[in-house]
């Protein structure tokens, strides 16, 4: 490998885990105001694998039209700072930094170029690279929706759909770290890990149906677009709100509807299109937690870079605990 090259898990076209190669490609050079960080780890989060689908087909419009605009794949990296660009004041070569490239992908390579006033910051000392990476899924997400969009508080009652899912885990543990009480949806073999998070209760969906459940929440936390608000409204008490975070035309429908009529309303949100500056206030809320040992990241599967097929493929099973992360160093 030259000096000026590196391997990156290329997306030829858009389709099956097997469009992805492992390629030699020109190392990118840091803009004035880019650092360039050495990945050590990168998820393949399962929004990584509709965008290689180009699902749904309206993302082509952003992601581009009949073939990826920018090819290399992932968006959560976190790594070590190797060069900075002349405009950069925040950050120095050697620190270790983590974060979400956005629309400018890339972060399933051995290198990726970010702004400095992206979503990018330093991981703290606790914390491990394959940790780090994958805040900016679940654990970021879940954030938003419970803190911003439920206004969630100490008392109240949440019933979270696929618990044991990147946003799930996330999402149990950082209910409980506000005093909610959390209902947990999930099979069989991640009841144990989902009561490990902090889950007051489980419903094993593989048992019982948590549709006809008699308890009411003022929260439903739909991470995987399970059901929907119109299907799972008499769970929610009078003013409750319904989330989910996988956009359909059903749930955009419901959101507007909601958002004029009756008091229990069905929320959406893109969390990765909000302002970096209030996407890293929530990573360091996340990083709080976990210094106070009131969060942590549930790790499933680890891969290398040049296994990047197999991990989209395990992801694609619908089956993953958690996160899977490319241990790219
Ligand atoms: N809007 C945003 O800003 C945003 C940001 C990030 C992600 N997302 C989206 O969020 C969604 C969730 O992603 P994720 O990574 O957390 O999860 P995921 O990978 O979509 O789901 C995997 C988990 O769901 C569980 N599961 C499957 N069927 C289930 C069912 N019927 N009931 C309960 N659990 C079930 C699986 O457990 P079993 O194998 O045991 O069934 C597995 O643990 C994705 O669609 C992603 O694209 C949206």
């Amino acid at each position: 490998m030259s000096a000026t090259t590196m391997q990156a898990a290329v997306l030829t076209r858009y389709g099956a885990p097997q469009n992805i190669k492992i390629a030699t490609v020109s190392r990118p050079t840091p803009k004035p105001n880019e650092v360039l960080v050495r990945v050590h780890a990168t998820p393949v989060t399962t929004a990584d694998t509709m965008m290689r689908r180009a699902q749904p087909a309206i993302s082509r419009l952003f992601l581009g039209f009949s073939r990826p605009r920018n090819n290399i794949m992932g968006t959560g990296f976190a790594g070590k700072v190797v060069a900075v660009g002349a405009e950069v004041e925040d950050f120095a070569v050697g620190d270790r930094v983590y974060g979400e490239s956005g629309l400018g992908f890339s972060a399933n390579a051995e290198y990726v170029s970010v702004a400095a006033n992206g979503v990018i910051d330093w991981i703290p000392m606790t914390l491990s690279y394959v940790e780090a990476a994958t805040l900016c899924d679940g654990p970021l997400t879940s954030y938003h929706f419970l803190k911003t969009l439920a206004e969630l508080r100490a008392g109240q009652s949440v019933l979270i759909i696929g618990a044991s899912g990147s946003l799930g885990t996330a999402a149990v543990q950082l209910a409980r770290a506000v005093g909610a009480e959390v209902t947990g949806v999930c099979s069989t073999r991640n009841v144990e890990l989902v009561t490990s998070l902090g889950a007051n209760k489980v419903i094993d969906y593989k048992k019982d149906d948590f549709l006809n459940a008699t308890d009411r929440y003022d929260v439903i936390f739909d991470t995987i677009g399970n059901t929907s608000f119109r299907k799972s409204k008499h769970l929610l008490k009078p003013a409750g709100t319904y989330l989910s975070p996988v956009l359909g035309f059903s749930l955009l429908l419901e959101v507007l509807y909601t958002r004029v009529f009756g008091d229990q309303k069905a929320k959406f949100d893109a969390a990765g299109m909000l302002p970096p500056a209030t996407l890293r206030g929530y990573l360091q809320e996340l990083t709080r937690l976990m210094s106070e040992g009131k969060f942590r990241v549930v790790i499933d599967q680890r891969y290398g870079l040049e296994e990047a097929v197999s991990a989209h493929q395990y992801v694609d099973s619908g089956r993953k605990r958690g996160n899977v992360v490319l241990e790219v160093v």
